[in-house]
């Protein structure tokens, strides 16, 4: 068996919420192709017609109507942020300086990943949130006036930063946000790309509160690079594949896996770089390569962050040690993704050692395949059907449904290729 052809992938989950709610701000319709049709963008997209915006698929094509400057009206349902951190953290940003009550409720998951991060500095800026249980969902949302904050994140976290960008919107005065590293910079692209004033300095992000509605856009999101390193994983690892990758989104922010596998010596090139809204957008073509172990540290963390299982299956298959320091992040991902992922390998025969901020692996060691526990988590899931394509036996996934989070078909792309 070898990976063969060319695919397209779902567009940016991150880009597709960003660009619904930010749509909902401007002074007209913004049309949005190729949005990520996973259930996590469906989330913000209710969510949204729950505040009153109107949304309307045109033949693929998403239309929302935004409502300028005060577009959100009263919610008669409390929010329901399923399984979405991306949409509970910044729906929390975006609503509070508006006018109405919103209850924020989320699934078993959500309920447990910590949202003071979010409501702390929403709350210094004036935010009326209150949490029934200290740190969690349900949490609930008077927005009112809100003055604006000058506030140094203990972490690098585009979810928390893109919160409190979106607060500042509608606050007094301008809002900065410094980091102590990169995080993702899609809300800072799209919000430049739609007329918001926005000044970057190094890590330091600041935004002026709008004046005028944002500017409707047109845009065709580009390809998800975390669903693509699903796919330049499988190339690398099943013997003899040749895959080309097009139109995935390589904002140099979302990255790293890509240097990190090219460090480990994977054949990844790419070409036909474009650029749309501020976002890096190129085809890449993946080889089957001879891989070594390598090291990733705590600064490279927040922009491979979503790949790190995917080093984990990588560093079973390479020769020699690969270390992952600093992840403590993923512990309150989907699921505890280091036990997750530890787990998972350990069961099928990898050399794998939790750490409490990450995990190391020695290779190359045969997987055996066989049952998977995913923990609910897309993530997991994904990458144990990827390893399934080199294990022993055929994976037995405990829940094939969260894949369904960010890349519905997923599991049919991957057989289609492996086919050929
Ligand atoms: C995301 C940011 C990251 C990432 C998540 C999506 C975003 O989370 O893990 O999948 O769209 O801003 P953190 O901001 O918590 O690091």
């Amino acid at each position: 068996m070898a990976l063969q052809g060319e695919i397209k992938l779902p567009g940016d989950k991150s880009i597709s919420h960003r660009a619904l709610m930010f749509s909902a701000l401007g002074d007209g319709v913004s049309r949005l192709d190729n949005l990520n049709p996973g259930v996590d963008v469906r989330t913000t997209w209710e969510a949204l017609i729950n505040c009153g915006i109107q949304i309307e698929d045109k033949n693929g094509a998403v239309h929302v109507q935004g409502g300028g400057l005060r577009p959100f009206q009263q919610p008669e349902r409390a929010l329901n942020c399923g399984n979405s951190g991306t949409t509970a953290r910044l729906m929390l940003g975006l609503l509070a300086a508006h006018p109405i009550h919103v209850q924020f409720i989320g699934d078993h998951s959500l309920s447990r990943r910590p949202m003071d991060r979010v409501f702390r500095p929403l709350q210094q800026m004036g935010a009326n949130v209150s949490a029934q249980e200290r740190k969690f969902l349900p949490l609930m949302l008077s927005g009112r006036g809100l003055w604006a904050l000058e506030y140094r994140l203990p972490y690098a976290s585009a979810q928390v930063k893109s919160a409190i960008l979106l607060a500042g919107l509608h606050a007094r005065g301008s809002t900065t946000v410094k980091s102590p590293a990169y995080s993702r910079d899609h809300t800072e692209q799209l919000l430049k790309a739609m007329g918001a004033k926005l000044k970057i300095n190094g890590r330091a992000v600041s935004v002026s509160p709008l004046t005028k509605p944002l500017q409707a856009i047109d845009f065709s999101i580009p390809g998800d690079f975390s669903a693509a390193a699903f796919f330049i994983t499988a190339g690398l690892l099943v013997p003899d594949s040749d895959l080309v990758i097009r139109q995935v989104g390589v904002n140099p922010t979302r990255i790293a896996f890509l240097h990190a596998v090219q460090e480990m010596g994977a054949q990844v090139t790419i070409a036909n770089r474009n650029e749309i809204h501020g976002e890096a957008v190129a085809d890449l073509r993946v080889r089957t390569s001879a891989l070594k172990g390598i090291t990733i540290h705590p600064e490279q963390i927040a922009n491979l962050i979503d790949e790190l299982p995917l080093i984990a299956l990588l560093g079973s298959q390479a020769t020699g040690e690969t270390v992952v320091n600093g992840a403590e992040e993923l512990r309150v991902k989907e699921s505890d993704r280091i036990t997750s992922i530890v787990n998972n390998m350990l069961g099928w025969g990898a050399k794998i050692f939790e750490r409490p901020d990450g995990f190391s692996i020695e290779g190359p060691t045969p997987l055996s395949g066989g049952i998977v526990t995913t923990y609910g988590d897309h993530r997991i899931a994904m990458t144990m059907s990827v390893a399934g394509l080199i294990s022993e036996q055929t994976p037995v996934l405990d829940n094939t449904k969260c894949i369904d989070i960010s890349h519905p078909g997923f599991l049919d792309e991957l057989r289609d290729l492996s086919d050929k």
